[in-house]
């Protein structure tokens, strides 16, 4: 029998950002339903604990696998919910230049980035009514080519350029979309992402805290902006971006992270 829950989808809820978008949607609305996915199921346990407001559904799944995505769609066929909130969250990224990376490496940063986010906006948007939001995590280097993490830099301006042309898309059905774009926060992707090479303590004094990002991402949402970006830092950066010319930047961004974050 169909019913029409009010739930929230939440991709990459077993760590970072996530989590917090699981706790903060859990603590600010009124959700029948949080369904909280990711690979490690340990923490989706764990999660599913802390949400006391929403049933937490938990979903185990990789989303680079078609087998992954099929559970997420097959559950939205069978219980046909109201998805209030959609946040295309989980992403990925292997460090150092674009030659560097694996085959293997470069098919999962775009599975994980490009398509399940695709697939997913386009399976659950049929079960989106007016009043809902999609929120789109993309990230700062969605705005220009970020050499030392080319393909992840490349995916995500498909994200922001996806998620701002749904923007407008959507409009008439009042349906919103935002594109979230942070700069360095504190959680495990640099850590996942630099194959033990990251120094950490240095990355992590400047990142900004994974709490803040989400209170400003789902605020943004309120307010129906096009894009969120937390802190006036990053806000700086596509502003720099449209004085300066691109090539100074990049080489300025690549010379920074080379010396900083990532030691060979
Ligand atoms: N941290 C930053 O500095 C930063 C900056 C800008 C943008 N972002 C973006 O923010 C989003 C969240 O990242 P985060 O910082 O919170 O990193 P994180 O702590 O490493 O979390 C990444 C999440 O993505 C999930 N994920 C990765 N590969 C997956 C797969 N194959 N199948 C299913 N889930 C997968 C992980 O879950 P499992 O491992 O359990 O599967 C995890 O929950 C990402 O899209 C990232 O690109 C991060």
């Amino acid at each position: 029998m169909k019913s029409f829950r009010k739930i929230a989808v939440i991709t990459g809820a077993t760590s970072g950002l996530g989590w917090e978008f699981a706790i903060q949607i859990n603590n600010n609305y009124k959700l029948d339903e949080i369904w909280i996915i990711g690979r490690r199921k340990k923490r989706l346990e764990k999660l599913a604990k802390k949400l006391k407001n929403s049933k937490a559904v938990q979903i185990t799944a990789d989303l680079s696998k078609d087998t992954g995505l099929a559970k997420i769609s097959s559950r939205l066929k069978t219980h046909s919910p109201d998805v209030v909130f959609l946040v295309n969250n989980a992403g990925m990224s292997k460090s150092g230049n674009f030659s560097e990376l694996s085959l293997d490496e470069i098919k999962q940063i775009m599975d994980v980035n490009i398509r399940a986010v695709a697939q997913i906006t386009h399976f659950t948007l049929p079960y989106m009514k007016e009043g809902s939001s999609i929120l789109q995590v993309a990230s700062i280097v969605g705005f220009f080519p970020f050499a030392g993490a080319a393909l992840y830099s490349a995916s995500k301006a498909f994200v922001l350029s996806l998620s701002c042309s749904l923007q407008r898309e959507l409009y008439d059905k009042k349906i919103h979309c935002i594109a979230v774009c942070p700069g360095p926060v504190s959680t495990e992707f640099i850590k996942v992402s630099s194959r033990g090479k990251f120094k950490q303590f240095k990355q992590f004094s400047r990142a900004y805290g994974a709490d803040d990002v989400v209170a400003t991402a789902l605020k943004d949402s309120r307010k129906k902006r096009l894009i969120s970006i937390h802190g006036y830092m990053v806000k700086i950066i596509p502003v720099l971006i449209r004085i300066f010319p691109r090539k100074w930047l990049m080489f300025l961004f690549y010379k920074g992270r080379n010396s900083r974050a990532f030691k060979k």
